[in-house]
């Protein structure tokens, strides 16, 4: 079985290496396309070296632009690729405009397509990730669901038959992670000198949050006010922006830095009293380390999280500050993600579901 995955983007790299990981000990012939969404070393390569995920094999070299810009120079670059290649399977991760586009272009090669982390829905159509899953999902042949939220959505949209719930991949790298940093100090905590406990991380790179000057002013005086510092690991995205509306960061008990490696981040993570995100991997990887998150955001993908008293939502101003320094919630042995195992589980239900070249088309169900 021959599974191309096709990524560009920072949550996805960390997806792909619990992937690449137990495709490796399948031997599973595997091949990654890098789309190039993201470029920055810092969002991009120290997560192939940190996470021991094999090279890209083919680099599109893609970079930013709008939307449209984006994803169609992707789309173009993609069928070339996919004709020389003719995989078993495209393997598609998360929401991103790679995700839509490797999944756009395989479908209208008759090659079979894989989402990983299909059925998540924010219901918000202003997120260009609602979009992007909701399409992709619609596309693909086969849809991998981290929980069973997410196959519920897909059964409502009439998906079911395309659906199987494998837990969750990001689970079984941060398990890996945290196990392997455990013992070790919080960079942050050493770098900024900073008290075990006595800090929040935070980060933000949404549009709806990024994208207009007032809204963004009010989140910063808000996480100025928190009682104990506040480091914001600075997305580029939030750089550029920040610099477009002449808005500097640093205030009150604010500070900007650099975004971190995913060992460190994970690391100073797990010694802050809790952690400020609008990302929808950062609210799931705190709550599987069991530190108190605040989602900047009026809704979630990730509802366990919510509901098991570990994340609450909260909106820039007065209520913000309050979420943040609220008190620490009662314990939970509750797994909503899976047990860390999800990698292994794609691999097995690929190779079941791998069309033999006698089987009719994937596409002609
Ligand atoms: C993208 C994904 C988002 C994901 C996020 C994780 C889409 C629509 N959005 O958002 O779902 O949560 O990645 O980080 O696919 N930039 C750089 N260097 C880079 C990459 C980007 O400076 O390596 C800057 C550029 O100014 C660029 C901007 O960040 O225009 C936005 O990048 P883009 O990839 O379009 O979206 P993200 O905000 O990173």
């Amino acid at each position: 079985m021959h599974v191309m995955s096709v990524v560009g983007a920072r949550p996805q790299f960390v997806k792909l290496a619990a992937i690449d990981k137990a495709f490796r000990n399948d031997s599973i012939h595997h091949t990654i396309v890098h789309t190039g969404q993201h470029y920055d070393p810092l969002l991009s390569d120290v997560f192939f070296e940190d996470l021991g995920i094999s090279a890209p094999d083919i680099h599109l070299g893609v970079g930013s632009g709008s939307h449209g810009k984006q994803t169609g120079a992707m789309l173009a670059a993609l069928d070339d690729v996919l004709a020389n290649n003719r995989p078993d399977w495209v393997l598609v991760y998360g929401d991103t405009n790679s995700t839509v586009a490797a999944a756009l272009a395989a479908v209208k090669m008759h090659i079979p397509v894989a989402h990983l982390e299909a059925g998540l829905r924010s219901f918000n159509r202003r997120m260009p990730e609602e979009h992007n899953r909701v399409l992709t999902d619609h596309a693909a042949d086969l849809l991998l669901a981290p929980t069973q939220v997410a196959a519920d959505h897909l059964a409502t949209e009439g998906l079911s038959d395309r659906t199987v719930i494998v837990g969750d991949v990001m689970t079984d790298i941060l398990l890996d992670v945290r196990d392997s940093v455990a013992g070790s100090p919080s960079p942050i905590m050493e770098e900024l000198a900073l008290p075990e406990g006595g800090y929040h991380l935070a980060t933000i790179h949404r549009p709806d949050n990024t994208d207009d000057a007032q809204r963004l002013e009010l989140l910063f005086d808000s996480l100025a006010r928190v009682s104990q510092p506040v480091v914001l690991l600075a997305h580029p995205r939030l750089v550029a922006k920040c610099k477009e509306h002449g808005i500097e960061i640093n205030r009150g008990n604010l500070v900007v830095h650099s975004p971190l490696a995913y060992p460190e981040l994970i690391a100073s993570a797990l010694h802050a009293r809790s952690i400020i995100t609008d990302s929808g991997g950062l609210q799931k990887e705190a709550f599987l380390l069991r530190v108190p998150a605040t989602t900047v955001r009026p809704e979630t993908e990730w509802v366990e999280t919510v509901e098991l008293g570990w994340n609450v939502l909260a909106q820039p101003g007065p209520d913000l500050v309050k979420a943040v320094e609220r008190p620490r919630p009662a314990d939970t042995h509750a797994t909503p993600y899976g047990d860390g195992h999800a990698a292994r589980t794609v691999a097995e239900v690929l190779t079941e579901r791998t069309p033999s070249p006698s089987t009719p088309d994937a596409h002609s169900r």
